[in-house]
């Protein structure tokens, strides 16, 4: 989208005015994925259950979707539920489940009015009925809209997702001599969309965490010590300017104007 779009959704003269101009709109990084961590720490601190760390993460997610539409990223993706986070207490997957029935439901409209097509991406069949009709309905709703695609990853795992690709490549019969990385790509979650550009983690740890395996291959890592629930538009217009700040070469060299001679 634009400066402008952006804009209007900012306080006249708070900090992120600042950060929002210093954007260069003319490279943005196509697809952001995003680690949300910490919202267990984040309770920790208040003396509070980890569902409530979950529960005020629910803010930051809708921030983050609001700000990256507007700013005009192709696709933002966020790990919601790892194929590993069945092992927590099971009161806090059924809260987890229960937030993000209801966060859909809630959002669906601002999801809509902001353009932004709605998707999931994971094991999907290994949910209970009742989310996947939620998700379902909430799919069906967006398909339609033409701006920013935002994935969530539900019961993800990026090996899981590479084997299910594989799967995909043998049921179709594609020959081994047919598959190439291009091809490969296209039988994955994200298919028909951009690598991420960026990869950002919250609440300082420096694990990639079975997320995007495949698809982070060139991304750019930022990490920050701010927990999810604290994280606003503020950190993410910072991570696109830490980015755009980034020197890129995909396993090249730099060219220097000796070498370009
Ligand atoms: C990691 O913090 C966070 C999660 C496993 C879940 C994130 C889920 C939400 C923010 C709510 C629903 C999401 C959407 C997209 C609506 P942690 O519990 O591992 O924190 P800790 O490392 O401090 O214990």
């Amino acid at each position: 989208m634009s400066l402008e779009q952006l804009l209007e959704t900012i306080p006249r003269g708070a900090p992120d005015e600042a950060l929002a101009r210093e954007v260069n709109f003319e490279a943005l990084p196509r697809h952001i994925a995003i680690i949300m961590d910490g919202n267990g720490r984040w309770a920790a601190q208040r003396h509070l259950p980890r569902v409530e760390g979950h529960r005020a993460g629910i803010e930051s997610v809708r921030d983050v979707v609001e700000t990256s539409a507007r700013l005009g990223i192709g696709a933002l993706t966020l790990y919601a539920f790892s194929v590993e986070n069945w092992k927590r207490p099971v009161t806090e997957v059924t809260a987890l489940m229960a937030l993000l029935k209801r966060y859909l439901r809630l959002e669906l409209d601002a999801i809509n009015r902001n353009n932004i097509r709605f998707q999931v991406i994971g094991r999907t069949d290994e949910l209970s009925a009742d989310v996947l009709q939620e998700l379902a309905a909430g799919q069906e709703a967006t398909a339609g809209n033409s701006g920013m695609t935002f994935n969530i990853a539900l019961n993800y795992g990026g090996r899981a997702e590479i084997v299910d690709a594989a799967r995909r490549a043998i049921d179709a019969g594609i020959a081994s001599a047919d598959l190439d990385e291009q091809k490969f790509s296209q039988l994955l979650y994200t298919a028909g969309q951009p690598d991420p550009d960026l990869l950002i983690r919250t609440s300082g740890e420096m694990r990639v965490s079975n997320f995007l395996l495949w698809q982070i291959a060139y991304a750019e890592i930022w990490v920050t010590d701010t927990l999810w629930p604290d994280f606003r538009r503020k950190h993410l217009l910072e991570a696109v300017l830490a980015y755009q700040k980034r020197d890129r070469r995909y396993g090249g060299i730099k060219p220097t104007p000796a070498l370009t001679r």
